[in-house]
């Protein structure tokens, strides 16, 4: 059985919708959560756009799905994440953005992100930081032998995955659990978690 340790909604939001701009390097599950959050009116938001560093993404298909447009900025092309970030700056200003949501986004973030978007630029990490940040967080939880793992969104800092915390999601590590299964069902709570956590951000409750 799950744990799950938020509330299904979050209590008023009268403001104008959330602009968020998504940062997705691979398959897009959380960036479809977030658009059926948004669908169900759970998340007042609309989204500006994706960016994808990857070409053939699985996100791109999302978004296309979705009626919302993706942008490759591939990291391959720049010398530097400095210049690599600049132009995903320019993009998501462009768009009218708000918010950067990083949404199994693989490239590690510089100033030059950070700054111009301040505190709204989200991330989700699939452990219970601050055990097991960077890669693999899932393969490293299920071999540490800890029974109870989970799923973070965080505000994004310089250090990875170590930015201030806005909500956790619950876990347990079942017996026979592979790290595709475990990822599954950590899975299952980012997809509850990241649209509510969004708004907890939004409205200053974290
Ligand atoms: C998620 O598990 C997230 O926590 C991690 O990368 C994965 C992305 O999944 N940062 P998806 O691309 O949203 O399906």
């Amino acid at each position: 059985m799950d744990v799950l340790t938020v509330p299904e909604h979050c209590p008023d939001y009268r403001g104008e919708p959330l602009r968020l701009g998504i940062l997705a390097s691979g398959n897009g599950s959380n960036f479809t959560a977030i658009v059926e959050a948004i669908s169900a009116q759970t998340l007042p938001a609309v989204i500006t756009g994706v960016i994808y560093n990857n070409p053939g993404a699985g996100v791109v298909q999302r978004a296309q799905a979705a009626g919302v447009k993706s942008h490759l900025v591939n990291h391959r092309d720049y010398p530097d994440r400095e210049s690599f970030d600049q132009d995903i700056v320019s993009t998501l200003k462009n768009w009218g953005t708000e918010w950067v949501v990083m949404a199994g986004w693989m490239r590690q973030a510089t100033e030059v992100l950070l700054q111009p978007f301040g505190a709204q630029v989200l991330n989700i990490h699939p452990s219970l930081l601050p055990a097991f940040p960077g890669i693999k967080a899932v393969e490293r939880a299920l071999a540490a032998g800890v029974k109870i793992t989970g799923c973070t969104v965080h505000r994004v800092v310089l250090a990875v995955d170590s930015g201030p915390i806005i909500a956790q999601a619950a876990v347990p590590v079942l017996p026979g659990d592979t790290v595709a299964s475990l990822h599954a069902r950590i899975q299952q709570q980012e997809h509850r978690l990241y649209p509510q956590a969004i708004l907890w951000a939004a409205v200053g409750n974290s």
